[in-house]
């Protein structure tokens, strides 16, 4: 869960707190996947253009606190009534409370009826009408609701992305078409839909402008996109074409700046050999892939209506591996589907053990209302499956501590992204120096001394050599080139070290 700040507002409807210092404020939670952290990036965007609101990270400081909820499963989503709970009393001060996201989305009014005092429920496609909404509040003095699905309306109506680092998140597209039997997402966000080609293209060359060389691209299932192209390249006859994912990859990659690409999520079934292909030919493209396999039984993925068996799986990954061999692998997996058996459980340890996954995410089945596998009978006690949980992220945090250590005294390539997490203490004792952090193409985190002009570097690639290993971050001396040697290091502080030696 991350918090997020928003945009504050001269909406004129009296909901202003006296935070004292002029400027309204808005405190923006998030819950739930990057897609809903995107969102609510872009909800303090618009509410910043529309009526200036600021961020704040403290609640006691909003005029206006939102909640971007998730309801993948059914912790998360209790979790937003708890929340609203601890808030409600700063409705004596004239705060705005609102709900967007997906329970926003499930709920709807309802979410009234549990929690009379919320003023504005709004859904993933909506929130750009977060102002008008904001402003019938105060007109109307009821709350409002709106959770339509009004097409790819969002992204016409959103400011141009605004960045203050080198990585930032695209989408690409919204909702989901594939209605695994478990999942709330194509409910909540509905169906997929595809932003143009060219829309996607001119927000990546403006992040890059602004420099950004990072690009994250982001949908349920990016790699079914298919978007429409301007009417430029359209074929003969005048036909609309349709770009698919790995010809957006390989424009993205022209785009001067962007140094590398990542993505998420994949689907396997989407997993089409001209994208495998994309891997052998478009350098920039991480060796990193999330690619959520959910189960190992073939039993259970069809239960799950996830489309594809465990061997269909593992050769899409043998064709991957055979471009590209470095290749760190990711995935999610549902533990305790109902009807899993001892013998369903084995196969899903068999696949982490075949395919040699990296950090991966692991949950306990939770039943949703209104998706078809919360009708199916469930007879594996909790306990049961809590225990296989365990079992397999012990597995999942043996391959992490493996893949960790193989790294030592490997040089790699990172973006350095600022000061570590721990970096209110110096780098070397009395250096003056600040310990910084990057990220290698496979995501793993690496800590390092930045040196006496740390500062420079942030949002540069740069070489570390990788010293130690821990469970689940690095650390590493920058590579000193011959320019920087003979400077006596002092290059280092001038700007990024390159090196053409390095690993994925
Ligand atoms: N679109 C992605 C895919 O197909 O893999 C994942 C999207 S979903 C928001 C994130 C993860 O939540 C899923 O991969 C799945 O492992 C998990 N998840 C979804 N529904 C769930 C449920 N009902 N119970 C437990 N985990 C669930
Ligand atoms: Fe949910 Fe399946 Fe769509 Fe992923 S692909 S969002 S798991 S329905
Ligand atoms: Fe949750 Fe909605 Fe994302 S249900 S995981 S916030 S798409």
């Amino acid at each position: 869960m991350n918090d997020t700040s928003g945009n504050g507002s001269g909406d004129g409807n009296g909901n202003g707190n006296g935070n004292g210092n002029g400027s309204k404020k808005v405190f923006i939670r998030t819950f739930g996947c990057h897609m809903n952290e995107y969102d609510s990036s872009k909800i303090a965007d618009v509410l910043r253009a529309a009526d200036g609101y600021e961020p704040t990270t403290d609640v006691e400081q909003a005029d206006l606190i939102l909640f971007n909820t998730c309801s993948v499963r059914e912790k998360a989503q209790e979790k937003v009534f708890s929340d609203l709970g601890r808030v409600r009393h700063l409705k004596k001060k004239g705060v705005l409370i609102g709900v967007g996201g997906c329970v926003a989305s499930q709920e709807g009014a309802a979410i009234l009826e549990r929690a009379p005092y919320v003023d504005l429920v709004f859904g993933p496609q909506t929130l750009h009408r977060l102002p008008q909404m904001i402003a019938a509040r105060a007109a109307e003095q009821r709350p409002q609701v709106d959770i339509r699905f009004p097409e790819i309306e969002k992204f016409d109506h959103l400011p141009p992305a605004r960045t203050d680092g080198a990585s930032a998140f695209v989408s690409i597209m919204e909702g989901c078409s594939k209605y695994c039997s478990y999942c709330v997402v194509p409910y909540t966000r509905g169906e997929e839909v595809h932003r143009p080609l060219d829309d996607v293209l001119t927000e990546v060359a403006g992040l890059a402008d602004q420099g950004v060389k990072e690009v994250t691209l982001l949908g349920q299932n990016v790699n079914a996109y298919r978007g429409l192209m301007a009417s430029a390249e359209r074929g003969a006859g005048g036909t609309p074409d349709i770009a698919d994912f790995a010809l957006l990859i390989e424009y993205v990659a022209a785009i001067p700046g962007i140094e590398r690409i990542r993505y998420t999520t994949s689907h396997p079934n989407e997993f089409t050999l001209r994208l495998i292909d994309v891997y052998a030919r478009v350098p920039q493209l991480v060796s990193h892939l999330h690619l959520p396999v959910q189960h190992g039984s073939d039993r259970i993925l069809m239960a799950m209506k996830r489309g594809y068996t465990a061997i269909e799986y593992k050769s899409t990954i043998r064709k991957l591996r055979a471009v590209r061999p470095d290749i760190s692998l990711s995935s999610d997996f549902i533990v305790g589907f109902p009807g899993e058996t001892q013998d369903d459980f084995d196969k899903t340890m068999k696949l982490i053990d075949d395919i040699g996954y990296d950090s991966s995410f692991s949950f306990v089945f939770s039943a949703r209302p209104g998706t078809p596998a919360a009708a199916l009978a469930d007879e594996t006690p909790q306990a049961l499956k809590l225990q296989r949980l365990q079992q397999l992220q012990a597995r999942i945090e043996d391959n992490v501590r493996r893949i960790s250590a193989s790294r030592q005294g490997t040089v790699q390539r990172i973006l350095v992204e600022g000061p570590s997490r721990n970096s209110g203490k110096a780098g070397k004792a009395g250096s003056g120096a600040q310990e910084l952090m990057g990220r290698t193409a496979c995501n793993r985190i690496v800590n390092f001394d930045g040196g006496p002009h740390a500062a420079r570097l942030i949002g540069q690639m740069l070489d570390v050599t990788i010293t130690e290993a821990l469970p689940h971050s690095l650390r590493g001396t920058p590579v000193l080139h011959v320019s920087m040697v003979a400077d006596g290091g002092n290059a280092l502080n001038a700007g990024p070290a390159r090196s053409p030696a390095t690993t994925a």
